[in-house]
């Protein structure tokens, strides 16, 4: 791919970045963040590793300059602020909606093909707001929380039963919130089944820390997450980049899959050169059911609040 575009120079930004210049998945990672000499200095930074970690991707920053940002294939837009310890990913929603449109906006103007990854939080909802600021079919915007959310369960897992993480084969669905749903039923480890290697509890117990997996990182480091939530878009991206159909959990758009319509939420599907190329409908059962519809409570219930900002009239 010629551009990828990374907006927002944060911990997150940056990560995604160094990963994809690392991964060498573009000719170039352009950076964009609003405080001056931020984007700059990380790009300048990550682009001084090349000779050391063997990668041609050329990482450049800008201070809000979108202009250089003209023609990206792929845009990740990490923009907003963080959570703070006692805060839910909820609460960022009445400042982060109003950095996501503008951000958006801005993409799209310049880069009206770009396939749009969202990463900032509330990651359901702002997903949808970028949705409407685009104007581009859903298939083309979608979020990053199921490939960190499994990442997280997965690495629970391999921890737990001491085998490779790359061998923990897992699902996860719903809103990047408390309400996730994890699907043990859908877990393997290379294909044995999770409950035939951990008791009920023990998942259990993994269920629930990879639920509030992004706040047991809040409370230790007073911000969120950054490496896990880097790499995860990141393999997005590649998986974008080289047409790889791979089929990864993602926010994406339901138009009444799983009884949801009208919503940003978390399924499996397929991710390819074009963005979702399909969504898969899992034959769940009644307590998965209930536990996603819960989950889009929840997301719906968070949508309210960008609706009456009127943002879009
Ligand atoms: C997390 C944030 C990035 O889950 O949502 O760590």
């Amino acid at each position: 791919m010629n551009k990828i575009t990374v907006v927002g120079a944060g911990n997150v930004g940056a990560t995604v970045a160094n990963v994809i210049a690392h991964k060498d998945l573009a000719r170039e990672v352009v950076l964009v963040d609003i405080k001056e000499g931020l984007a700059e200095g990380k790009a300048l930074d990550i682009w001084q590793s090349s000779s050391i970690n063997m990668f041609s991707t050329r990482v450049t920053g800008v201070t809000n300059d979108y202009l250089k940002t003209k023609g990206s294939g792929v845009v990740v837009i990490t923009s907003g602020l963080p959570r703070k310890p006692g805060m839910s990913r909820d609460d960022l929603i009445k400042t982060n909606a109003k950095i996501v449109k503008d951000v958006t906006e801005k993409v799209v103007k310049y880069s009206p093909d770009a396939i749009i990854i969202i990463v900032s939080n509330p990651l359901d909802v702002m997903t949808y707001c970028a949705y409407l600021a685009s104007n581009k079919p859903h298939e083309k915007v979608f979020g990053m929380a199921g490939v960190l959310d499994t990442g997280r369960y997965r690495a629970f897992i391999a921890s737990a039963l001491d085998v490779s993480p790359k061998d923990i084969l897992s699902l996860s669905l719903g809103g990047h919130g408390d309400t996730m749903v994890p699907l043990p039923r859908y877990t393997t480890v290379n294909g044995i089944p999770i409950d035939e290697l951990l008791d009920q509890d023990e998942i259990h117990k993994i269920v629930e820390r990879t639920r509030f997996g992004g706040g047991e990182l809040v409370n230790l480091m007073g911000t969120s997450a950054w490496y896990a939530p880097g790499a995860a878009a990141a393999q997005m991206v590649e998986a974008i980049v080289d047409d790889q159909k791979r089929i990864f959990p993602v926010c994406a758009y339901l138009n009444g899959e799983y009884g949801l319509k009208d919503i940003y939420m978390g399924v499996p599907v397929k991710l390819g050169k074009n963005g979702v190329a399909e969504v898969f409908e899992l034959k769940l059962n009644k307590e998965e059911s209930k536990m996603l519809q819960d989950s889009g409570k929840s997301v719906k219930s968070v949508m309210k609040v960008l609706d009456d900002m009127k943002l879009f009239k």
